[in-house]
């Protein structure tokens, strides 16, 4: 298990992550350029990058250098660099990319602090993050102990998840991976989902998604291929709003399948999808819905 950071080292992270995101979601938003293209793709055909998520990285990376040298920093975008002090930041420079790309205006950026090996999958644990999204104003931000809030246009609110205890009744967010053949395991599973809950909310932001549930706007969140850099500072959002974000059976959350929510709910989507999940692979020890 990593060590925490004292209170006045993260009360300092906090406020680097906050900054860091807000002067991201300034210019993504600010220098949206009229006729915004796609630069490249990444995974498959339809996992894009804009100009701007390169212009949003580089200036997270020169900012968090600048505040917190020998730090390290892992990007979506291809950041990696190393840490010196055993503080990792992890940055989604635009969460929603291709909700950008069709400037739809949902999208955010995501900055954390964590310790541990972040390059790993389990191998790192969030300390304070920030999720900014840019249109509307609105930061969601918390460090570990400090509880979480929202602000909006210098509104602060604290956040606490919702209290819904049937799955029946929930509403759920999720997302589907970029790979063809993910999307088609995943599409099974989610129609299964669907007649279960009240309903499902594909938004196609990640980060916000598991804010929305520290904030009660969705009661549960289950996505399979997220990154560290997608749910790293969300997650302490939603813990410190008293949820819970794991992966299957209580482990840390991964690639092969992230829950967030609390209760019994929580415990009820978990055990829907990892059964829906091991049709494809019965006899695996983790179910991997990739
Ligand atoms: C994506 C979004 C989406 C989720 C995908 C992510 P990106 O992030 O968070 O909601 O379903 O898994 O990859 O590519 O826009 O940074």
């Amino acid at each position: 298990m990593e060590t925490l950071p004292d209170d006045a080292v993260l009360d300092e992270l906090l406020a680097v992550a906050v900054a860091v995101a807000r002067a991201c979601g300034r210019l993504i938003t600010d220098e949206r350029p009229r006729h915004l293209g796609v630069d490249h793709t990444k995974t498959s055909s339809t996992d894009v990058v804009t100009v701007m998520d390169a212009r949003s990285e580089a200036l997270a990376r020169a900012e968090l250098a600048r505040r917190r040298p020998g730090d390290g920093i892992v990007g979506e975008e291809g950041t990696d660099a190393p840490s010196d002090s055993g503080i990792w930041w992890l940055v989604d420079p635009i969460d929603g990319t291709a909700n950008y790309l069709y400037d739809m205006g949902y999208y955010a950026v995501s900055v954390a602090a964590v310790v541990g090996d972040p390059h790993v999958a389990r191998a790192w644990y969030p300390v304070a993050g920030a999720v900014y999204e840019p249109v509307g104003d609105t930061m969601y931000s918390a460090r570990r102990g400090g509880g979480s809030v929202v602000e909006t246009a210098g509104d602060r609110t604290p956040l606490a998840v919702g209290t819904r205890t049937d799955l029946a009744r929930c509403l759920v967010g999720t997302g589907f991976g970029y790979a063809a053949a993910s999307r088609a395991k995943q599409g099974r599973v989610v129609a299964e989902v669907l007649p279960r809950v009240r309903d499902i909310r594909r938004m196609g932001v990640a980060a916000l998604d598991i804010c929305h549930v520290a904030r009660g706007r969705l009661d549960c969140y289950y996505e399979a291929g997220v990154n560290a850099w997608d749910i790293a500072a969300a997650w302490v959002v939603l813990e410190e709003a008293g949820g819970v974000l794991r992966g299957v059976g209580g482990r840390r959350p991964a690639p092969s399948l992230t829950f967030g929510g609390q209760g019994p709910a929580l415990d009820a989507l978990e055990d829907l999808v990892v059964g829906l999940a091991r049709r494809f692979e019965p006899g695996a020890a983790e179910p991997d819905l990739r």
